[in-house]
């Protein structure tokens, strides 16, 4: 396992500590998804009531594989945990294949047996209201952890460049680059708004997981890291926080 930091950066110097990051790069991402699903597990064996937010998308997929697997063993209980989902399409129902509820019922909420779970209702018909309720619950049950991924533009959640530091649970429109991946990627159009948790609510959580693989996300990430701290690439933020964030990753992210 290679240990890093935003130190070794060519930009290393200007950096103050504050914003030294917990950065974990393995050789293999098969090496890097356990290393995430074991900081997870060690998580919940500690707080067995745990309040969890999850990301969706692939990268994710093998670390909740690995994390039901733990479950059907027992050697880790999830079932007095809480669920916060941190993002949703908008409009999308919670049966839609392509949509996040019906991707976390299948891969986290129903193997790792969560009883309690808050999701955005992506069929809301007053999406502001649903947002505040969403935000309410939030600042009631402060997340022991936030999984997150990284997506076009540095996006965290579905926070797009120019989502603010102290953005909320709210209704955004989806960048150009975000919507052209998805309907790549789905093969059919997707909808161009969404709900998502902002980047106040995610920075709020006690600790912050950022699983990323590949070249691809590498990219995003550089930007993250050592570019400026700014709204136009939003996991920059999460240098603002950085003694609570730990990033796991494979060598091929390049950074
Ligand atoms: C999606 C989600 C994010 C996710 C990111 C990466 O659009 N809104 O929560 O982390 O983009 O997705 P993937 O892991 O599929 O690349």
């Amino acid at each position: 396992m290679h240990n890093t930091t935003v130190e070794n950066s060519p930009t290393a110097a200007k950096l103050p500590t504050r914003e030294i990051l917990d950065i974990q790069l393995y050789p293999t991402k098969s090496e890097a998804v356990n290393a995430s699903a074991t900081a997870i597990a060690s998580i919940v064996r500690a707080n067995p009531y745990a309040v969890i937010t999850y990301a969706t998308g692939n990268t994710q997929i093998p670390i909740y594989t690995k994390l039901a697997e733990l479950v059907s063993n027992k050697e880790i209980d999830f079932s007095q945990t809480t669920a916060f989902h941190l993002d949703e399409y908008y409009p999308c129902g919670p049966d839609s294949p392509f949509g996040f509820v019906h991707y976390l019922k299948n891969l986290v909420f129903e193997p790792f047996h969560i009883s309690t779970i808050h999701t955005l209702n992506g069929l809301a018909k007053d999406a502001g209201e649903e947002a505040k309720r969403y935000n309410n619950l939030l600042t009631k049950h402060q997340p022991d952890l936030a999984i997150l991924g990284i997506g076009p533009g540095g996006h965290i959640g579905f926070n797009e460049p120019g989502s603010h530091l102290d953005s909320v649970t709210r209704l955004v429109k989806l960048s150009k680059e975000t919507v052209d991946r998805d309907h790549r990627e789905r093969k059919q159009n997707t909808p161009t708004q969404a709900l998502t948790q902002g980047i106040s609510n995610i920075l709020s959580a006690k600790k912050i997981i950022l699983n990323a693989f590949g070249e691809e996300k590498g990219k995003y990430l550089k930007e993250a890291l050592y570019g400026k701290i700014s709204p136009l690439c939003p996991a920059s933020f999460l240098r603002l926080v950085s003694e609570k964030v730990t990033i796991f990753g494979d060598l091929a992210l390049g950074i």
